[in-house]
């Protein structure tokens, strides 16, 4: 895989297009996506039997519809992803399942949703179970199974384990099989996602317990899942996980239970944030420098409500310059960077536990170009309208053409549905 990360911390393009003209003709702040390094990130994968995205992580029906023409297939979480996958062409109907359905709940939307539309469901609770073979009985399910133990980048996305409310706990799964055998649902599939922004070590930690698990189905299973979590590097001292020694863990393990069930096992991975993560461009204008105390801070016009990870998970973002007059300072300053909501914590340089750090960034003026990189996973998505704020521009870079993908919001769409009473 390849390595974009700047060391100078400056930078004047995005995927080839000046970040001037971008900013010419889109009011700040806006997230900018380069296809190429999507299109990237799933060849990269392709040793799996199947690349299931994880559209939770950055559900753009443009980047949906990005990553079916590459092949992938992808994951819905709610029935809105479910229709935002509709709305990127995927179709129900298929083998391997172009969509599947993961949760630990049914709403009443999203199970009127699955049953009319025959969708895969992966159940991570046998509440699940008892509800949809009710109302179908005689299905193909898969179960997700919480092993037991977890690992995230951060203990908020870390869903294994017995503090996580995720999946079917592994000792359960043997009650879960007689739930569905009383429907006459058949488990064909078995899925273990541990956390979000794990490691090689945990993740390797999956298959035996996904072995371990696929004794209990017995010779039924036809997939296996391992799930998401594979990390990115955000800090310039992270790696990349070997992903040929992780693909060969999984690859050893199904083989193995190729042998012992006497038939063909589908090996499914369902990464997030690895597909979208580094594609990903948050761009900001600098609109006050001060200083306080001991303290210069750089302040954008971009907040949580735009990029909430800083805030929620003390999460690091590369961040680089661009300057307006084209004169690139060499000069470093140690800066705080925050946002312009009315709200102390709207802070991008903080680390977990809300405590404020400084980086260093290049000397900058008002209106120089703040660029927080590697912002494609869980970035947009999370946009709220917090003090008001209209959701920002998402635009997309396809050779060398600049899309919108989607329009900043509007005051009129983020209050068309509120009323005030005669
Ligand atoms: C069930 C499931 N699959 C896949 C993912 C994607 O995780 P990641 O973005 O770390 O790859 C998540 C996110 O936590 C998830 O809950």
């Amino acid at each position: 895989m390849s390595d974009n990360r700047s060391t100078t911390r400056l930078r004047t393009q995005i995927a080839g297009i000046p970040v001037a003209q971008l900013s010419a003709a889109h009011p700040t702040p806006f997230y900018v996506y380069d296809q190429a390094k999507i299109v990237e990130r799933i060849e990269d994968l392709k040793a799996f039997d199947v690349v299931r995205y994880a559209q939770k992580a950055c559900s753009n029906i443009a980047v949906l519809d990005i990553c079916r023409r590459h092949g992938a297939l992808v994951d819905a979480v709610s029935a809105g992803e479910i229709l935002r996958a509709e709305a990127a062409g995927f179709v129900a109907d298929g083998d391997p399942p172009p969509i599947v359905y993961t949760a630990d709940i049914f709403d009443q939307q999203a199970l009127e949703l699955v049953l009319d539309r025959n969708l895969h469901v992966n159940c991570g609770s046998t509440d699940m179970l008892e509800q949809l073979g009710k109302k179908d009985p005689g299905r193909s399910v898969t179960l997700r199974i919480n092993p037991g133990f977890g690992h995230g980048h951060s203990q908020k996305t870390n869903t294994g384990g017995s503090q996580s409310k995720h999946g079917i706990w592994h000792t359960e799964l043997e009650k879960s099989l007689q739930v569905a055998e009383q429907y006459d649902l058949k488990v064909v599939g078995l899925h273990m996602h541990i956390g979000s922004g794990t490691d090689l070590e945990h993740l390797s930690q999956v298959v035996t317990a996904m072995e371990q698990s696929a004794q209990v189905v017995g010779d039924q299973l036809g997939t296996i899942s391992a799930g998401g979590g594979l990390p990115i590097p955000y800090q310039a001292e992270e790696e990349y996980v070997d992903l040929a020694a992780y693909f060969d863990l999984w690859d050893a393990a199904r083989h193995r239970l190729e042998k012992q069930f006497g038939r063909k096992i589908h090996l499914e991975i369902e990464p997030g944030r690895y597909l979208v993560a580094e594609a990903g461009f948050l761009v900001a204008e600098i609109r006050a420098i001060k200083r306080m105390g001991d303290n210069w801070f750089y302040l954008v016009d971009a907040g949580f409500n735009d990029l909430a990870r800083p805030i929620l998970y003390g999460s690091y973002h590369p961040m680089t310059i661009c300057h307006r007059n084209g004169a690139p300072s060499a000069a470093m300053r140690e800066v705080v960077v925050g946002g312009p909501l009315c709200e102390s914590g709207d802070i991008f340089t903080q680390e977990e536990g809300g405590f404020v750090c400084t980086r260093p960034l290049p000397e900058a003026e008002l209106g120089d170009w703040l660029i927080i990189e590697c912002a494609g996973a869980y970035g947009a998505v999370m946009g709220s309208n917090y003090n008001s704020k209209p959701l920002a521009a998402e635009l997309l870079i396809r050779d060398g053409q600049v899309h919108t993908i989607r329009a900043r919001q509007t005051f009129e769409q983020m209050t068309g549905a509120e009323r005030i009473p005669d």
